[in-house]
């Protein structure tokens, strides 16, 4: 079978229930730094990724600019440029800022892409083949300064259901209603201010409706959150809506085929993207793309999206793809949105947090920490408050996890001359560690990387209390027991060295250091085997702690 061929990180042992999945996250808008947001679902999806493949499974992870839409068009318009050109810019900075998060991207693409343009054009011509595609005469909201036909992001207007002021024109912020955007009391264009005309204009409709038989068993079958499947549970009641996919030019997109003048909307191509970002990368690699997408391959393609982007995914996406004779995803999962200090981040009280401004002050790991110590697998917000980020890893890696091996190492090389004792002082606390693998384990493939993270400080606890009790300082100084002090530190240093392989898929650099240092990390599956009887090099501070100017940079 053709999978075989795909690189599937065929160095580590194979777990006999390897799965394999084809991982993605949201495809970020070309069009604007990433921010905070933005980097929790990297790393969410990231350290899920590193997890399952540390386990011996088999993981892909793709993603891509989102680079089509209005917005993009009018912001290259603004800056004197072409879209291609924004996107080619902006698109340099997000996998600059991806990269310096250490992102382990499989590949990163763009849906302004060949490979988009043509798996959009298999999929269109299957549905509408299938008798899923559909034209007709709508009445559309039209600019008469701007001379253009108006977005529903672009105008805005009182809640027809609640009344609430300034809201867009497909769905309202307050009560959640969503409607057509002429259907807005007191429209206005967000780009002109006129208020919009109606004018007619031929439009393409996806007929979700036909596939409601479909879309309830997929809810059955697929993981999706209760949270999700509520939501799901909401719009079946509301009643499936043909969904408009085509907008006018001039658009930045890709022209409807037969269809001069018609565009595909711009969340028609985007979840096709991560089809895209795959092709990439198969035909790279030499693999028919389109077998992962076939009903009897046992590929998972597992969606990691924003709560908000629900939608699209779990209904449009899965119905897309069914229509087109193609495997639905088997699981979209949502995350909630990142607060700053309590508060939805906010350039104006400067809590907006690009990653770049991150970056700047404060080394990638601590908040890939931090965000993995409060992620769950609901859809709850998590807050970044900013003193307990700063308390948290103070305590948590310098305090706890980096201090097993400070106070330890130097014993190696002052009483056994840089060489590990040849037993351990305390094997069963070693053995134990070990055995603490299966649930760690268990917790990050649940996406309970908060539990992994709990369950790991718990046994680093425990090392340090191990250390304290020992105290190696105390027996080096004491004739009649120098000889226990190797063995003593080795346990610790053993302790350490499985603490690294539980914490490496949130520290990547920072373990993959201790594994230069320890003659690399145990293997998963054989992590019971102890390192003894070997040199060590002396011991480099691996973690600084973090200062309070350089948090106070940050907002
Ligand atoms: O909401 C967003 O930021 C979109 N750019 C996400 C697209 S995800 C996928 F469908 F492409
Ligand atoms: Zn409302």
């Amino acid at each position: 079978m053709l999978w075989q061929n795909v690189r599937f990180d065929c160095a580590r042992p194979v777990n006999l229930a390897m799965r394999r999945i084809l991982l993605t996250s949201a495809l970020p808008y070309a069009n604007g730094p990433l921010h905070l947001g933005h980097i929790s679902e990297a790393v969410l999806t990231d350290i899920y990724a590193r997890a399952l493949r540390q386990q011996g499974h088999s993981v892909r992870y793709v993603c891509a600019h989102d680079a089509h839409g209005t917005p993009i068009m009018l912001k290259a318009q603004d800056a004197g440029v072409s879209p291609e050109e924004l996107v080619a810019e902006v698109g340099r900075e997000h996998r600059r800022d991806y990269a310096d998060f250490r992102i382990g991207f499989d590949n990163f693409h763009s849906t302004h892409s060949a490979e988009n343009e043509q798996a959009l054009g298999r999929i269109f011509q299957a549905l509408d083949a299938a008798g899923l595609i559909d034209s007709r005469e709508i009445e559309q909201a039209w600019d008469p300064v701007k001379g253009m036909f108006l977005p529903d992001r672009f105008i805005r207007g009182t809640c027809p259901r609640c009344g609430a002021a300034d809201q867009y024109g497909d769905a309202c912020e307050v009560c959640g209603a969503t409607y057509e955007p002429l259907d807005l009391i007191d429209a206005r264009s967000a780009l002109s201010g006129a208020a919009p005309e109606q004018k007619p204009s031929t439009h393409y409709f996806f007929q979700l409706g036909k596939l409601e038989g479909f879309l309830r068993d997929w809810l059955a079958s697929a993981e999706l959150q209760p949270a999700v499947r509520a939501k799901l549970g909401e719009w079946f009641e509301a009643g499936l809506k043909d969904w408009d996919i085509s907008r006018d030019a001039p658009y930045f997109g890709f022209e409807i085929p037969g269809a001069p003048g018609k565009f595909f909307y711009v969340w028609v191509d985007a979840p096709v993207g991560y089809i895209a970002s795959w092709m990439d990368l198969c035909q790279r690699e030499g693999v028919d793309p389109w077998q992962a997408w076939q009903a009897d391959d046992d590929t998972e393609i597992v969606h990691i999206i924003g709560k908000d982007i629900t939608y699209f995914h779990a209904l449009f996406w899965p119905a897309m793809l069914h229509g087109a004779g193609l495997k639905p995803p088997s699981a979209v999962l949502a995350h909630g949105f990142v607060t700053v200090n309590g508060e939805k981040m906010s350039k104006s009280r400067g809590t907006f947090i690009t990653a770049r401004k991150y970056l700047d002050a404060l080394p990638a790991e601590y908040l890939r920490y931090y965000f993995a110590a409060k992620l769950g697998a609901g859809v709850d917000d998590i807050d970044l408050n900013l003193e307990d980020f700063r308390q948290r890893v103070n305590s948590d890696l310098v305090g706890k996890y980096v201090n097993i091996a400070a106070r330890c190492a130097g014993f190696v090389k002052k009483l056994g001359g840089g060489r590990l004792a040849d037993t351990l002082d305390a094997p069963e606390l070693v053995a134990e560690f070990a055995a603490a693998g299966e649930a760690i384990g268990a917790a990050y493939a649940a996406r309970e990387s908060g539990a992994a993270v709990r369950q790991i400080m718990a046994l680093a606890d425990r090392a340090n209390a191990y250390v304290a009790e020992r105290a190696p300082w105390a027996l080096a100084k004491d004739p009649q027991r120098t000889a226990e002090v190797l063995p003593v530190c080795t346990t610790a240093l053993n302790l350490f060295r499985l603490l690294s392989l539980y914490l490496a898929p949130a520290l990547p650099d920072t373990t993959a250091k201790v594994g230069e240092w320890l003659h690399g990390l145990p293997d998963w599956s054989q992590r019971e085997a102890p390192l003894l009887g070997v040199e060590i090099a002396p011991y480099q501070n691996l973690l600084a702690r973090v200062d309070e100017a350089a948090v106070a940079a940050l907002s």
